[in-house]
C-alpha cells in the first residue's frame, strides 16, 4: 500500500485542543469501513513516525480526521496551514461490524467520538450515542449527528449526567434487556475496563476500538500488540487484527 499525497483544505479548532482537518487527496481512499484509520505523515522534519487517526469522514477525494493536540506530532499538525502537502496511508485495520437484528448502543469517551462517528452515520440514527466528556464544551465534537439520540455525561457536571459515561450507561442498560443490545465503544483504556465490568454479568456483545502506539501501521513491526484471550495466538496487532476487537477477546 502506498501513501496518497494530498493538500490540507481545512485545519481548524473545533473546541479547546480538538481540531478538524480535511485533506483533498490525489485519489479517493476507496471503500472505508467505520472504525478504520489512516497513518498521517506529519509535515515536520522532526516528527519521523506517521501517526494513526480514525477516519472521521471520507467522501470522494476528501478525507476528514478530528484530532486532539497531545504532543509533538499533533502540535506540528495543528500548525500546518491550508494548502500544506500531506501524505496519508490507508484505509487501515479492521473496523466495526454491526449485526442486522440488534439494537446498537455506541459509547464514546472524548476524542473516542472520532472513532465511532462513521459508524453512527452508517447506522443512520438507529443507535443511541452515550457520550462522555470532561465538560460541556467537549460536547461540541458530536454536534453534527442530526437526529441520532445522544445521552451525555460530563465529569464536571456542566451538562447532562454528572460522572463518567459508563455509569450513565449503567443507569439505562435495563431499558435494552429485551432488545438484543450490541455495544460499540471507543475511548480511553479506563473507560474500556469499566465497560467490561458493567457488561460482564450479561456478556452483552461489545466491539471496542483499541488505541496503542504505532510505528508502521501495517502489521510489520509488531510494535502495537495487545494481549487477547486466544490461547494459541495471544498477541494481536492493533493495526492489523484491530483496532476493533470483541471486548470479550481482550485480556484487560
Ligand atoms: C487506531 C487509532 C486511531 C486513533 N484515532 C485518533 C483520532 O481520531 N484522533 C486523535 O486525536 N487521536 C487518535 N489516536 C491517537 C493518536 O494517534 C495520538 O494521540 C497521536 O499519535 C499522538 O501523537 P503526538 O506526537 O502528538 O503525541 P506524542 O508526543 O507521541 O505523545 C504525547 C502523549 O500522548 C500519548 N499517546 C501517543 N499516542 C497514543 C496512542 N495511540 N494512544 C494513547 N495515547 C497516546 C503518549 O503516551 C503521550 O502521553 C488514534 C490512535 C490509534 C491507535
Ligand atoms: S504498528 Fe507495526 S505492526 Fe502494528
Amino acid at each position: 500500500m502506498d501513501d496518497i499525497p494530498g493538500k490540507i483544505t481545512w485545519n481548524d479548532c473545533v473546541t479547546g485542543s480538538y481540531r478538524r482537518l480535511s485533506v483533498r487527496l490525489e485519489r479517493s481512499l476507496g471503500r472505508v469501513s467505520p472504525g478504520q484509520f489512516v497513518m498521517v505523515k506529519i509535515p515536520d522534519r522532526d516528527v519521523f513516525l506517521r501517526r494513526p487517526f480514525s477516519i472521521y469522514d471520507s467522501r470522494g477525494r476528501t478525507l476528514t480526521i478530528v484530532y486532539r493536540v497531545v504532543g509533538k506530532g499533533t502540535d506540528a499538525l495543528s500548525a500546518a496551514a491550508r494548502g500544506t502537502p500531506l501524505m496519508v496511508l490507508g484505509p487501515l485495520g479492521r473496523g466495526f461490524t454491526p449485526g442486522k437484528a440488534t439494537t446498537p448502543i455506541v459509547v464514546a469517551g472524548g476524542i473516542g467520538y472520532a472513532g465511532v462517528r462513521m459508524l453512527l452515520k452508517r447506522l443512520d440514527h438507529r443507535a443511541t450515542l452515550f457520550f462522555g466528556a470532561t465538560g460541556k464544551d467537549e460536547l461540541r465534537l458530536a454536534e453534527d449527528l442530526g437526529a441520532t439520540r445522544v445521552l451525555a455525561s460530563t465529569m464536571d457536571g456542566s451538562f447532562g449526567f454528572a460522572g463518567d459515561v459508563v455509569s450513565l450507561l449503567g443507569h439505562h442498560l435495563d431499558d435494552y434487556r429485551d432488545k438484543k443490545p450490541e455495544v460499540f465503544a471507543c475511548g480511553p483504556s479506563g473507560m474500556v475496563r469499566s465497560l467490561k465490568a458493567l457488561l460482564e454479568p450479561g456478556r452483552i456483545p461489545c466491539q471496542v476500538s483499541v488505541e496503542e502506539r504505532m510505528a508502521c501501521g501495517m502489521g510489520l513491526c509488531f510494535g502495537c500488540v495487545v494481549a487477547t484471550a486466544d490461547e494459541t495466538n495471544p498477541y494481536k496487532r492493533v493495526c492489523k487484527e484491530g483496532p476493533v476487537f470483541s471486548l470479550w477477546d481482550l485480556s484487560l
